[in-house]
């Protein structure tokens, strides 16, 4: 989740300190590398590397940079390695060029091969820089800026957007396609940024880009153009009245909240990463080959292991044993040797419980690799090879994006372990957005009505059990009550007892398995217990359930990663139905460095 923030001024001056600070403003979304440019006259002054903000700030001394334009961005890899060469912003290839972007160009390999074929320049293998060779391409073509860029857009895939800017103008030019982008309007200069928090400190009064628009900034002035037919776009400016906390929270209450409505988005992004990336393919072969596959995790990230056993089974015919990290040295160690992969996963990489199984497991001769959240985090540095969740930092303690991504990323895996190119998940994202929205409404409405009980179970069957499972760890986190998880099938073998008159038991339903689910559902009704069951519409749910939550028709190993999404949304309600904060719960950390 890269950010990318812009400045136009009607004077050369030391923009060095106000795009340090744009830049931590952008850290929230998690980077690995940063970099700025000013340009001044026909000077294009850049300083970039990897690290954290204050650390490249001090090493390249960002802040004595001057000029009237300015460009810093903070680079999430994803298309080549973290890097000074990959660090944004990119020159294109006389210098007189220079541009940043956010998020993912998927046909960059292409584009480069094309890139060089006509002669230009191209430096690292950053998407970002081929959003400036695109633009360069028809500027030398003799296209005007705005229109050059229109043309970039029909040769650039992807979500993005880029700032871009060039020698002896007294413009920046920025285009959004599928990521944020907000214009700010201020006494005498303007700026453009992927987001709010950097843009407040300076201004108020914003304009918001949407897909498919192109911004122009003067100092004193914007113009909108439409990507489509060129067209020039009116448009009112607004002025921003919430708290600075507020806008972090993106306008949501709570961090989780806003993190659970990013699932789609960031969906987005890790298939696009996936797509493009050349450790895919490495670790996809030695699973391919290996003896035994463990996959290893604590907590959510353990649910997502759960649920890629599910996938790499159920689609790919391989036997992959989920493993929690500790019970790997306890039960699996003695039996392991180099043949066999290890997928570590992690939100945060840094969890005692898996770092310990990791050591012990690359001392046993294993090949370890890593699905993380973090960039930079031990596990990252520690893993032979490892793929990121692309989820941006998550705040909250109850993770929600992160778990969704890491099951997407399972699914693609075991998509590609099956002989497919992945492509069958593009309407994912778009199937996690209508959940959110068919569920949100009646998941609140379901927390206010059995928001008395504190003992719940959560119940699922096959691809669904991993989601049962991990709904009932959000509603133990975030509410302190008691429930349980649990494979359906198991609940007559003993928890049924607890069934009184109106106990509730919520069934995530795979379509497929809903012979299984029916008896289980009855079961309880039976009993006086309501059966809260989350499913594709079904007439035998239908008839059998107390309630029916609906989620879209979807292919069922993709409906079951839906199916937690309302149990997110119902124990977020919960939690704040009982005056929670389900941001911070007690006794709980985000990252858990100890035994
Ligand atoms: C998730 O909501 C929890 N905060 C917790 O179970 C977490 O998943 C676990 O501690 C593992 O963390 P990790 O993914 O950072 O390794």
């Amino acid at each position: 989740m890269c950010g990318i923030f812009g400045i136009v001024t009607d004077q050369s001056q030391a923009l060095g300190p106000i795009l340090i600070e744009a830049a931590r403003r952008l850290t929230y979304r998690g980077y690995d590398s940063v970099g700025a440019a000013t340009i001044s006259g026909s000077k294009i002054d850049l300083r970039k590397d990897v690290g954290r903000v204050d650390e490249v700030a001090a090493k390249y001394n960002l802040a004595e940079m001057t000029g009237s334009r300015g460009i810093t961005q903070l680079r999430w890899a994803t298309f080549g390695e973290p890097s000074q060469v990959n660090a944004q912003p990119h020159l294109d290839s006389d210098g007189d060029l220079v541009g940043a972007h956010n998020g993912n160009v998927v046909n960059n390999v292409e584009l480069r091969q094309q890139f060089m074929a006509e002669g230009m320049t191209v430096r690292s293998h950053n998407d970002g820089e081929s959003c400036v060779h695109a633009t360069e391409r028809y500027i030398n073509q003799g296209y005007d800026f705005v229109e050059a860029i229109r043309k970039a857009h029909g040769d650039l895939q992807g979500d993005y957007a880029y700032v871009i800017g060039r020698i002896d103008d007294d413009r920046l030019y920025a285009i959004k396609k599928g990521s944020g982008l907000v214009v700010g309007i201020g006494e005498g200069f303007t700026c453009v940024s992927s987001d709010l928090p950097s843009i407040l400190p300076l201004t108020r009064t914003i304009l918001r880009l949407q897909d498919g628009e192109i911004v122009t900034l003067w100092a004193g002035r914007v113009e909108l153009h439409s990507v489509k037919d060129g067209s020039l776009i009116q448009r009112e400016p607004e002025v921003v009245t919430e708290t600075m906390e507020a806008v972090q929270k993106g306008g949501y209450a709570h961090f989780m909240l806003k993190e659970m409505h990013e699932q789609p988005q960031v969906a987005r992004e890790v298939l696009h990463m996936l797509a493009g990336s050349p450790e895919v393919g490495v670790v996809l072969d030695k699973i391919a080959r290996a003896r035994h596959v463990y996959l290893i995790g604590c907590g959510t990230s353990y649910h997502a292991c759960l649920a890629g056993s599910v996938y790499f089974a159920q689609m790919a015919g391989i036997a992959a044993i989920p493993v929690v990290a500790p019970q790997f040295v306890s039960q699996y160690l003695p039996a392991v040797n180099e043949q066999d992969v290890g997928l570590f996963v992690s939100q945060s990489g840094e969890t005692k419980d898996v770092l310990s199984a990791l050591q012990a497991a690359e001392a046993s001769g294993m090949t370890c690799y890593g699905l993380a959240n973090v960039i930079g985090s031990t596990l990252t540095r520690a893993t032979a090879c490892w793929l990121p969740l692309c989820c941006g930092y998550e705040i909250s303690v109850p993770a929600t994006k992160t778990f969704t991504n890491q099951v997407v990323a399972f699914l693609y895996l075991a998509q590609r372990l099956a002989g497919g190119d992945g492509k069958q998940l593009e309407e994912l994202p778009e199937l996690m957005e209508q959940t959110l929205s068919l569920t949100a409404g009646p998941m609140q409405a379901l927390a206010a009505e059995i928001n008395g009980w504190n003992d719940l179970y959560s119940l699922g069957f096959g691809a669904t059990y991993p989601m049962a499972l991990e709904g009932a760890l959000k509603l133990k986190e975030i509410t302190y009550a008691h429930c349980e998880g649990m494979l359906s099938t198991e609940f007559k073998h003993g928890p049924l007892s607890a069934v009184t008159k109106g106990f509730p038991v919520l069934f995530a339903a795979g379509a497929q398995d809903v012979p299984q689910i029916v008896s289980g559902i009855n079961e309880v009704t039976c009993r006086g217990g309501r059966a809260i069951v989350i499913g594709q519409d079904d007439p035998r749910l239908r008839a059998n359930a107390s309630d029916m939550i609906l989620i879209p028709e979807a292919d069922p190993l993709v409906s079951s990663l839906l199916a937690v999404i309302p149990l997110q949304l119902l124990a977020y309600h919960m939690s704040v139905g009982r005056g929670y904060d389900p941001d911070f719960p007690r006794n709980l950390s985000k990252t858990l460095t100890v035994d």
